[in-house]
């Protein structure tokens, strides 16, 4: 039996979505025999209530010198980062020496707001391709895992930090204990740890499975990050839901006493019990689900195949992988997959093989359906892509349920 990553209860699987492989692990013909794969099935912990996988990978597998994941690729990404610098600067910067970290800092997206303001700040960020262009953007970038020991190198050079940020890498991490242990030495004693994942509520709702893949080890709730702080003299004193990456929560949390909490909190603890959060059946019923929604878009590309459309993929998402994966969507149903990140173009996508394109191909004949991957940029793209649509275009979304546009 498989122990809680967070309290170290027993904690079995609700759902097996089968073998995996990587899924930013887009890959060369020649790489095609020694793919890796794990199973990739989720457990739930009735203890402290964490979602989480049961098998994890091997983070170097995942994050290294081909990452093939830049957060500077959305203009919409830009922005929300943009606002959330501000938002610190405004609300949480006291100081002209303030000393700003974040975690999994990627290209600079955000930390470079705090470079641009002349702000002490330091980005560690592990997959060095990733960390070098933030590097070259002039933002002080450690190329490393964070963890306790991490952070006592950092007390030690740099003293205590302001405001400790993390954007879509906390769920990331298998040993959150090491990381809060050392942000609660990190933090000043009135500082502030602000991070934000995909929220469970949101993929409960909207049966949005595909945020499931290797590198979202945890799914988290207020609840159980109420949990994780509370075993590190730390407690969550603000939430707030973020709609970006199919639905986040930002978690705003302190050492225990030191900041006012906000209603906020209670609040959304109490809507996280209406959903059933808390609850067992909860997940046995997301499985069922999860299958139904699985049976009826094979349904549709089946008919679109006997119709012979043409489907292109549009983003080749992490959350791809798991789809296409889970579903067994292989390069006769889905021609190929669209994408604006150079290093994915020219590559096949991981385990099912469907060639990535670039946009220009898409542009150039457009495909008769497009198959929408990156659903959570949905506004953004629909917005881009009116032409598309006057020419016969056609969307087929699968989050929160299968239709066509
Ligand atoms: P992202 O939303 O970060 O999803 P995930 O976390 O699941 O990887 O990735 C979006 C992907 O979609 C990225 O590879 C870029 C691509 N993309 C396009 O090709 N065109 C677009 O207009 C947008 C917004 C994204």
């Amino acid at each position: 039996m498989k122990k809680c990553m967070i309290c170290k209860e027993s904690i079995a699987p609700f759902i097996s979505f089968g073998q995996m492989p990587i899924a930013n692990g887009f890959l060369n013909p020649d790489q095609f025999d020694d793919e890796y794969f794990y199973q990739l099935q989720v457990g739930f912990c009735s203890n402290c209530s964490m979602v989480q996988l049961i098998e994890t990978v091997d983070p170097a597998k995942m994050f290294h010198k081909e990452y093939a994941f830049f957060s500077s690729t959305s203009t919409r990404m830009g922005v929300h980062f943009k606002h959330l610098a501000d938002l610190v600067m405004k609300d949480y910067i006291k100081e002209p020496d303030a000393f700003v970290v974040e975690i999994g800092s990627n290209d600079g997206i955000t930390l470079q707001h705090f470079a641009n303001a002349g702000l002490n700040h330091l980005g560690i960020e592990p997959s060095q391709n990733v960390a070098q262009v933030a590097m070259d953007k002039g933002i002080q970038t450690v190329c490393e895992f964070f963890d306790e020991r991490l952070a006592m190198e950092i007390l030690a050079e740099k003293g205590q930090v302001d405001v400790f940020l993390g954007t879509n890498v906390m769920c990331h991490i298998p040993d959150l204990h090491s990381v809060f242990a050392g942000i609660r030495r990190l933090l000043k004693p009135e500082g502030v740890l602000i991070f934000e994942d995909p929220y469970l509520g949101d993929i409960v709702k909207k049966i949005s499975y595909d945020q499931i893949y290797d590198e979202h080890i945890f799914y988290f709730s207020v609840k159980s990050i109420a949990y994780l702080a509370d075993c590190h003299g730390l407690e969550v004193v603000d939430v707030k839901p973020q709609d970006v990456h199919g639905g986040s929560m930002r978690y705003f949390i302190a050492h225990k006493g030191a900041l006012n909490v906000s209603s906020a909190v209670a609040g959304q603890l109490a809507e996280e019990e209406e959903l059933g959060l808390h609850l067992h059946g909860t997940y046995e019923r997301l499985r069922h689900k999860i299958q139904l929604s699985r049976d009826s878009l094979m349904d549709v590309l089946h008919d679109l195949r006997r119709q012979k459309k043409c489907v292109a993929g549009y983003g080749a998402t992490s959350k791809s992988t798991t789809v296409t994966n889970y579903c067994g969507i292989t390069p006769d149903l889905v021609e190929y997959i669209s994408d604006t990140t150079p290093i994915k173009q020219g590559k096949f996508s991981p385990g099912v093989h469907i060639p990535v394109c670039s946009y220009q191909k898409f542009k150039k004949k457009y495909p008769d359906y497009a198959l929408l991957f990156a659903w959570n940029h949905a506004k953004e793209i629909m917005a881009n892509e009116n032409n598309f649509c006057r020419c016969g275009g056609k969307w087929l979304v699968y989050v929160p349920g299968v239709k066509v546009i």
